[in-house]
């Protein structure tokens, strides 16, 4: 077991990162905003595989959350994060303040995530893509890290963060870990904690809608997205708000004749708890 050293400041990143990099250590990063669980552990593992240090960062990033959302209810759990990254081997946490990562209180210049920024999760919540990509960008910056981990589980993230790179040039490997599952098909999330017993078996429709998309996928676009709003029912418990099947090339809504793989988002509120999830499908 390694304990990592807990880092808040960026200077002392600077510091740390920059004696790893200067002895030649290959460096990686998980950027994260905490409340860790499994699927998070799944990407420190694929990091500890890829790096000789693994840094793991720990901020609830204000820019990303919109007024009304749940920024003051994220879940905060940073000694039982930091445990839980000793187990799994990581060297550095960097846990900053909402001051040190934004001394003005706020970032006047931003990242802008462009067209797909605006679309499905970007819709729902207005300028989330533009506050990731700041944060992450600054990530990239304090850290400098050969290589960045991310989940499939933010699948519109990832394509967002990996353009970003590509346009930006920024420096870095994307390497992207699958979704972690409950073993009835529930995907890992910080915000499954909020969910009662009857949320958390209503939120299951999610990764059951996913499921009927793929069955029905060698059928059609039009079959495999009615299968997957089929799933969702009636039920009022459970407010489906976007299932849509994209290219994965372009993140753009895939045409009637479109055949090959795409994929599937959804997203849905469960009481006032908002769950994303997503799938790969092969379109017939
Ligand atoms: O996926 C997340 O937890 C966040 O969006 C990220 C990438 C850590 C940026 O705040």
């Amino acid at each position: 077991m390694t304990v990592p050293e807990v880092l808040t400041t960026i200077g002392r990143v600077r510091e740390s990162i920059g004696a790893e990099r200067r002895a030649s250590r290959r460096v990686a990063l998980v950027p994260t905003m905490g409340a860790l669980h499994a699927g998070h552990l799944a990407l420190v593992r694929r990091a500890r595989e890829l790096a000789d240090t693994v840094i793991v960062s720990i901020f609830v990033n204000p820019l990303q959350f919109g007024p009304g959302e749940d920024l003051d209810r994220y879940p905060r759990t940073l000694e039982a994060d930091v445990a839980a990254l000793a187990d799994a081997g990581v060297d550095y946490v960097f846990a900053p303040t909402a001051r040190e990562m934004y001394p003005s209180g706020r970032s006047e210049t931003l990242v802008t995530a462009g067209h797909i920024g605006t679309l499905y999760e970007g819709a729902s919540r207005p300028g989330h893509f533009d506050g990731v990509l700041t944060i992450v960008s600054k990530l990239f910056n304090v850290t400098r890290p050969d290589i960045a981990v991310f989940g499939q589980k933010d699948a519109q993230q990832v394509f967002l963060v990996a353009r970003m790179v590509a346009e930006l040039d920024v420096p870095v490997e994307i390497e992207v870990v699958p979704t972690v599952r409950e073993q009835d098909g529930l995907a890992l999330s910080s915000r499954n904690r909020f969910l009662d017993e009857g949320q958390r078996a209503m939120a299951l429709t999610i990764s059951e809608s996913l499921r009927a998309a793929e069955a029905a996928a060698s059928e059609g676009l039009g079959e495999a997205l009615a299968e997957a709003t089929a799933a969702f029912g009636d039920h009022d418990a459970i407010a489906l708000d976007y299932l849509v099947v994209v290219d994965p090339a372009t993140f753009l809504p895939v045409v009637d004749d479109f055949h090959g793989l795409a994929v599937v988002l959804v997203a849905a509120r469960v009481g006032p708890t908002r769950l994303i999830d997503n799938a790969a499908i092969v379109l017939g």
